[in-house]
């Protein structure tokens, strides 16, 4: 897929101001610095589309980005970080929970998870709540020109191999780097393939 435009819409902090549910949504979620901004701006190529930053807890609202006026792209916040206040956290817990039940247009949920750790409590967790919500969703396992692609493929055998233990069918999975444009065609041709 060629994307010929991509322009930032909207920031929300309430799923009833979101754009009106008619057009495909695929939604960007994972634990803090994890690189979901990121791989929205290596996504739609321009660097500067999304707000990145080195120090986690950068997206604070749901955003929507629409792409070639036919789909939308969301970066939401990330779990996991301690450092935020536990009322922003509950705040944020509640808005990303709300937004991904009840979101009618949402096509999938791209989960990122990081390529160099070994599998992680709070990526399997929030994995088996979408799992347990019937909400569609793929791994993207991201930061992948981090280390060597053995190591990554080693971290994404572990997890695959814990998800099994209480999956009866794994869920699809992306291997990226916002750095190297690593699976960017993968990733567009999935999309593609959903749109259709
Ligand atoms: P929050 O909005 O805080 O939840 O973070 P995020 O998941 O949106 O992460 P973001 O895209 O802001 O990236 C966090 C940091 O990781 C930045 O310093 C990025 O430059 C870096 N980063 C993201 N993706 C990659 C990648 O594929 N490779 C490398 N080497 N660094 C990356
Ligand atoms: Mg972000």
């Amino acid at each position: 897929m060629i994307i010929r435009e991509a322009k930032f819409l909207m920031s929300n902090s309430r799923v009833d101001q979101c754009p009106a549910p008619t057009l495909p949504e695929y939604a960007f979620i994972g634990r803090s610095n994890v690189g979901k901004s990121s791989l929205i701006n290596m996504l739609t190529g321009q660097k500067g589309l999304a707000k990145t930053s080195s120090l986690p807890g950068k997206t604070q609202l749901i955003n929507h980005f629409l792409i070639n006026e036919n789909w939308y792209l969301v970066d939401l916040p990330g779990y996991g970080y301690a450092k935020v206040s536990k009322d922003s956290r509950a705040t944020w817990g509640k808005m990303i929970n709300f937004y991904l039940r009840n979101r009618e247009n949402l096509a999938c949920v791209f989960v990122l998870i990081d390529s160099r750790h070994a599998p992680l409590a709070p990526d399997l967790e929030f994995m088996e709540m979408l799992g347990a919500g019937g909400i569609p969703f793929v791994m993207v396992f991201t930061k992948a020109d981090k280390q060597s692609s053995s190591k990554t493929q080693q971290n994404i055998s572990a997890y695959l191999q814990k998800m099994q233990q209480t999956w009866d069918e794994l869920p699809r999975h992306f291997i990226s780097s916002a750095e190297e444009k690593t699976g960017r065609g993968e990733l567009l041709g999935f999309i593609d393939e959903i749109n259709r």
